[in-house]
């Protein structure tokens, strides 16, 4: 059954995403600590009949199990198509291997620290691992660093890029890797400042970029950014946006909302329920927003 976009059926995740790339929309990603925020992310996508994926990076897969959250997701997936999960910033090759043999939908190799040389060399190696699972998992590499922590920061962290990616190191990424997707640096950062104005996505960028690099992109350090830079970075041609620290932050508040309510309350699940509600609804904003819904 179509409706638009907005497809309900059985899907892969490249399926899902090229037919976003083909509309210029752009699917959200989300990044999950625990089962609680999961859970909210899931609902979220529910109410909007939007796709949604579920990110966890490496300190996230430690702390909720990899081989329990890719379990917990496929048993949500026999219920709700369009839910998919990405192995989010992985710098080693063993990780990779570890949320590929776990069942992840995808996976990305983040080599952005090293030199272009050998980030070639190790995003490729996950590729092939990845085409030798038997299973369709998609690979995102990434270049040009936008820092790592999805964090209150006092100052941008001096470990950032100035320079943008070029549309021919995009090209020449691509090209030497086969990656299915790619994560250019085009103005964001991750974290979020704690006061100021966070920097400007550049539009005009991303447009080059991804006439050079022919694969769907994605914007990592979301958090922060305007909605008029979101939606100008989507038209451009932004398949996928991933929001981590606006995520933590709903979660963050609503519990300590839920904490201060009655100091006598001892069970998780009434002072924990602020804190879902707030991913829940941070979380259909972008998803409507990317979606331009
Ligand atoms: O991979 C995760 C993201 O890029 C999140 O970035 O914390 O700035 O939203 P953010
Ligand atoms: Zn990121």
């Amino acid at each position: 059954m179509r409706d638009g976009w907005y497809y309900v059926g059985m899907q892969t995740l490249r399926e899902v995403i090229e037919e976003a790339r083909d509309a210029h929309r752009g699917i959200g990603h989300f990044n999950v600590s625990d089962s609680n925020q999961l859970n909210a992310v899931v609902e979220a996508s529910k109410n909007t009949s939007l796709p949604v994926i579920i990110g966890a990076s490496e300190g996230e897969r430690k702390f909720f199990g990899v081989k329990a959250l890719a379990a917990v997701v496929a048993s949500i997936k026999a219920q709700m198509d369009r839910t998919y999960l990405n192995a989010d910033h992985t710098y080693s090759f063993e990780l990779v291997k570890e949320a590929i043999d776990a069942g992840f939908d995808a996976v990305i190799f983040d080599g952005s620290h090293l030199s272009m040389e050998e980030n070639i060399a190790q995003t490729r190696a996950a590729v092939a691992y990845a085409r030798a699972s038997g299973r369709d998992v998609l690979v995102e590499g990434e270049i040009g660093r936008i820092g790592t922590s999805s964090k209150l920061l006092d100052k941008a962290p001096e470990d950032i890029d100035t320079e943008l990616t070029t549309p021919d190191d995009a090209a020449r990424f691509v090209r030497e890797t086969g990656v299915d997707l790619l994560a250019p640096a085009v103005g964001t950062m991750h974290g979020r400042l704690k006061s100021g104005p966070m920097p400007r996505i550049n539009a005009q960028r991303i447009e080059e970029i991804r006439e050079a690099a022919g694969v769907p992109l994605v914007l990592h350090g979301g958090s922060g950014s305007t909605d008029e830079d979101f939606v100008a970075a989507v038209k451009a041609g932004i398949s996928i946006v991933h929001i981590n620290t606006d995520i933590r932050i709903a979660y963050r508040k609503g519990i300590e909302a839920g904490l201060s309510k009655d100091a006598d309350e001892i069970a998780p699940y009434r002072f924990l329920q602020p804190g879902v509600d707030g991913v829940r609804a941070e979380t259909e904003r972008y998803l409507k927003l990317f979606a331009l819904k």
